[in-house]
């Protein structure tokens, strides 16, 4: 190998094509879409194939109940909406996570508060999430962000003590357990995203969609109710004295997913657990190649969990101080020259964004949930840096490793040496 590094003109240590030899089922989809086109169902739900995709899921995490919708994050709206989230409530998430999770709740007039995370494993942080419960608190929402499972002893133990139900941000975490329970079936509702397209999109997806799983009656009634307008047998579906009266058009809104949509991605759920095992076994093998070298830290999984899905990449920690403060940018872009399919993951923390800094009049007027006083919420205070220490020390300093599902032979081995290669001169980078 030469010693030179690649982004002075040196070889690069990775040799062999970086690319994935899986390839996505692309016939199968498009025979799924045009069987659709053929029999006209280009919209409805409750009915015909996106029936079976709900009841395909629905048994594959185990649960009582599942709908699909359009978008993930409309999927999580309409759970806010379950747990009875309303304008003056509160709600916690982490500070590394993701707008999508939560703007339903916002658009209701819930106040987001966020919480720090585990820098070890980038998830929320059981113990900060109970020291910001408030009597206004009515919804812990964990993310299994990358892929990784949440401490959900700790979390349904908080939520027992506290009575204050769980709403799981799955988006990227499809197929993933804790304890041998498929996240889906662990706590109150669990949400997943299907956007995006095979391989790298979300774990199963169809370009645009959601899902939504529970196995509460009275959560999933609601979530009928919220935004099902007209989906075939809704008012038999309806058994609860609240809203057995209701018509089909319900509460007015149409969240359902498109037909083509669910059609695709019920294609992309057959390869599901072969994905999840093949990337598993990359990670470990690239994990376990990079464990102890200077600067670097792979995430590490709870003891109960198995992670899943990986949607943008497997996470590793930076440590700058480890290389005479090297920045991450640099050592990203070096690593890139020697051909490491790696990225740096550069959004914001949440409580960095412009609107939880200063506040939004979210309605106009002085209303809504990040301006003064509010259906009981104090004004909003805004947040600032050194909120959440663990986040801020780790946030900029994410690195990814793209997710591949069969790399080439050699490509793991040629990823550890171009790590090394780079740490080792890295004082020339400086
Ligand atoms: C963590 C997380 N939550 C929620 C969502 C929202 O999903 P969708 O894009 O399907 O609305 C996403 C989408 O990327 C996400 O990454």
């Amino acid at each position: 190998m030469s010693n030179k590094l690649a982004i002075f003109g040196g070889t690069p240590a990775v040799s062999v094509p970086v690319l994935d030899l899986w390839q996505p089922p692309k016939e199968e989809m498009k025979r799924a879409v045009c069987e659709l086109i053929d029999a006209d169902f280009l919209s409805g739900s409750g009915t015909g194939l996106p029936k079976q995709f709900e009841e395909e899921f629905r048994q594959y995490v185990g649960a009582q109940y599942c709908l699909s919708l359009d978008h993930g994050s409309t999927a999580l709206a309409s759970a806010f909406f379950a747990v009875k989230v309303g304008p003056g409530d509160e709600f916690i998430t982490p500070t590394l996570g993701y707008i999508g999770t939560y703007g339903g709740a916002l658009h209701i007039g819930a106040r987001p508060v966020f919480c720090d995370i585990d820098p070890h494993t980038l998830l929320a942080d059981p113990d900060d999430i109970e020291k910001r419960i408030t009597p206004r608190t009515r919804a812990i929402v964990p993310i299994h962000l990358f892929g990784n499972v949440c401490e959900m002893d700790a979390l349904r133990d908080i939520s027992l003590r506290y009575g204050i139900p769980i709403i799981e941000d799955a988006a990227h975490a499809h197929g993933a357990e804790w304890d041998g329970v498929k996240v889906g079936n662990i706590s109150d509702i669990t949400c997943f995203s299907l956007q995006g397209s095979l391989p790298y999109g979300k774990p199963i997806c169809g370009g645009e969609g959601g899902l939504v799983t529970t196995n509460s009656r009275a959560y999933y009634e609601r979530m009928l109710v919220h935004c099902h307008l007209h989906r075939a047998g809704i008012t038999e579906e309806l058994t609860l004295p609240e809203y057995r009266d209701l018509d089909s058009q319900v509460l007015g809104q149409k969240w359902r997913a498109h037909p083509l949509a669910l059609a695709i991605a019920r294609v992309t759920m057959q390869s599901l657990d072969e994905r999840n095992a093949r990337r598993a076994q990359f990670r470990q093998q690239i994990f376990g190649a990079l464990q102890g070298m200077a600067g670097i830290e792979p995430v590490c999984a709870y003891p109960k969990a198995k992670p899943a899905g990986f949607y943008t990449g497997h996470p590793l920690v930076y440590h700058p101080e480890q290389l005479h403060g090297l920045p991450a940018q640099r050592f990203v872009e070096a690593l890139k020259a020697e051909g490491v399919p790696v990225s740096l993951y550069g959004r914001k923390l949440e409580h960095q964004k412009t609107i939880f800094r200063r506040g939004f009049d979210l309605w106009g007027h002085g209303r809504g949930p990040l301006g003064g006083e509010f259906f009981g919420l104090p004004p909003f205070q805004g947040y600032k840096d050194g909120d959440f220490p663990q986040a801020e020390k780790v946030a900029g300093n994410i690195l990814h490793i793209r997710p591949i599902i069969e790399p080439p032979d050699g490509l793991v081995e040629q990823i550890a040496s171009a790590f090394e290669k780079v740490i080792a001169h890295h004082q020339q980078l400086l």
